[in-house]
């Protein structure tokens, strides 16, 4: 029955997704069509499937709850309304979440499929995201890791498929192409602290050194209002992580220049400056200044704010 009631479910959710979609730029008569139309939808029952269906497909109903809660609570604004544009691409991205409960040695296998293919196209190498709320650092959170088998408890099960993710993706392409993106202390994507995070995190630093992946990368997003990220754990990362260390998070070329010379790190990574600066190396090496990211336009479909920020003149 529920699946029947799901089948129906995500037709539905497909649809409101299509629609929302085709508006494309969201002019204020689309957006105002749109909303009545999904209005229109049963959310009750959508509700209904949610509750039942919560433990199968835990993180793809959180966003879909999300949705409908700001439809069914108040008259959208545009914002949110790109806001659930990009949810629901996400529900699209997450709809294989569900089997992970199935098989998870294919899961495994899945990342060094990936990352087989990454290299087979060209790449470098490959980043796991283990940040930022994704699926690796779900597994990683006992917040949202509530597994009882080995992929749940401990810090040895939670990071368990982490580590096999790091260890599959190495036999396929090789350590040195292989680095991970982590955000301890991080709270996005409704990630929330908890008392062993930074115990959990060192240890996990030592697992990751031991597996000798290719670099860390330590994302702090506290410089756009996240909680800060206390320095203890990134010191702990450099002392225990013997291989490149990356840190993000707010940077800006005298705070990288500063933080490479004292050590702190061995390369920076840069967000925000380079969506708003498509010549952003020549503007820092020229000491020029740079044009300020539109927050507005982030997480919104279409390339406004995407690639139309201006180069310097000249
Ligand atoms: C529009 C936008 C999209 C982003 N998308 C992602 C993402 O998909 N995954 C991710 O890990 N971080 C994402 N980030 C975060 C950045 O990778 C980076 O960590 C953050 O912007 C902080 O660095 P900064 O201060 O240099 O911008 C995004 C940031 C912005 C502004």
């Amino acid at each position: 029955m529920i699946k029947h009631i799901n089948a129906e479910f995500d037709t539905e959710l497909r649809s409101l997704k299509d629609q929302i979609l085709a508006m494309g730029g969201l002019v204020d008569a689309q957006v105002t069509e749109a909303v009545e139309s999904l209005k229109a939808r049963d959310i009750q029952r959508a509700r209904a499937v949610i509750e039942a269906d919560r433990a199968v497909n835990q993180m793809e109903l959180a966003i879909d709850e999300r949705c409908i809660r700001m439809l069914a609570l108040r008259q959208p604004a545009a914002s949110d309304l790109r806001f659930i544009a990009a949810a629901l691409k996400m529900v699209t991205d997450l709809e294989r979440i569900g089997d992970l409960a199935v098989n998870m040695a294919e899961r495994v296998a899945e990342f060094a499929q990936a990352a087989t293919n990454a290299v087979a196209a060209g790449f470098d190498g490959i980043e796991l995201h283990g940040a930022n709320g994704y699926l690796l650092e779900q597994f990683i959170r006992p917040t949202s890791n509530l597994r009882t088998d080995r992929y749940g408890g401990a810090i040895e099960n939670r990071a368990r498929f982490v580590l096999e993710v790091a260890e599959a993706a190495i036999v396929a392409i090789g350590k040195d192409k292989v680095g991970i993106r982590l955000s301890p202390f991080g709270v996005f994507n409704d990630m929330p602290a908890y008392p062993a995070m930074e115990a959990d995190y060192a240890w996990l630093a030592g697992q990751l050194e031991a597996r000798g992946l290719a670099y860390v990368h330590l994302v702090d997003h506290s410089p756009m209002g996240a909680p800060p990220v206390p320095d203890s754990i990134k010191a702990t990362f450099r002392s225990v992580f013997r291989r490149a260390l990356i840190l993000s998070g707010g940077y800006d070329a005298a705070r990288a220049e500063r933080d490479l010379a004292a050590g702190r790190c061995d390369l920076v990574a840069v967000g925000r400056p380079f969506l708003a600066n498509p010549d952003l190396v020549a503007r820092w090496k020229a000491g020029a200044a740079v044009n300020e990211p539109d927050m507005g336009t982030f997480y919104t479909p279409g390339p406004k704010g995407y690639t139309d920020y201006p180069a310097l003149a000249g």
